[in-house]
């Protein structure tokens, strides 16, 4: 995982004086991911996406098509919501300059599960489900599925079906047993 806010050593100036230029600070944009804080310095114009796979190597987000049209495999959390990784930029998230006091706030599939290794809820629900296929769109499953929990914690079969997600290998129905299942332990209604 790229190391946030790593210092750069100028050149060495000719003429041997020994004199090391300061280097002025980079600007950029500041924003959190899964807890931890990072600087983009790069194209502002990046797809989340991109910078999530590529500069961080948090690979669980996937492509899922032009726009984000495709499975729901790319959405991820954003300052609490369900955003396509795929659609918006990085200067779209307005996540604020450098040094601003709260970057924006993303969370993957990669910061569901606890620090001590433990699955989150939904995760361990889509194992003991088997609402898992191929596992393409899963991620995008886990995050919409989050999101919809933590506004409504005991949603409608309705609910469920109107997430934005597809999955081609045919796991709907389990992964709506799988969301129930979390709600119902979480709700207190024993019946998913
Ligand atoms: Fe394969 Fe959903 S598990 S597309």
């Amino acid at each position: 995982m790229a190391a946030p806010l790593q210092a750069q050593s100028a050149p060495a100036p000719s003429g041997g004086t020994g004199i090391i230029a300061p280097e002025k600070a980079r600007e950029g944009i500041d924003l959190e991911v899964n807890g931890e804080r990072f600087r983009h310095t790069g194209d502002p114009k990046m797809p989340l996406l991109w910078y999530l796979r590529d500069v961080l190597r948090l690979t669980g987000t996937k492509y899922a098509g032009e726009r984000g049209s495709g499975s729901g495999a790319d959405l991820v959390i954003v300052n609490g919501k369900l955003v396509s990784a795929v659609a918006v930029t990085i200067e779209e998230l307005h996540i604020g300059k450098s040094g601003s006091e709260r970057p924006g706030n993303v969370l993957t599939v990669e910061g569901l599960a606890g620090g001590d290794g433990k699955l989150h809820p939904l995760q361990q629900a889509f194992v003991d489900e088997d609402a898992i296929g191929c596992g393409y769109c899963t991620p995008g499953w886990l995050m919409a599925a989050k999101e919809l929990l933590d506004r409504k914690r005991n949603p409608s079969d309705d609910d469920i079906d109107q997430l934005p997600n597809l999955c081609r290998c045919g796991c709907q129905t389990r992964v709506r047993r799988a969301i129930k299942r979390v709600a119902a332990a979480t709700s207190g209604n024993n019946k998913p």
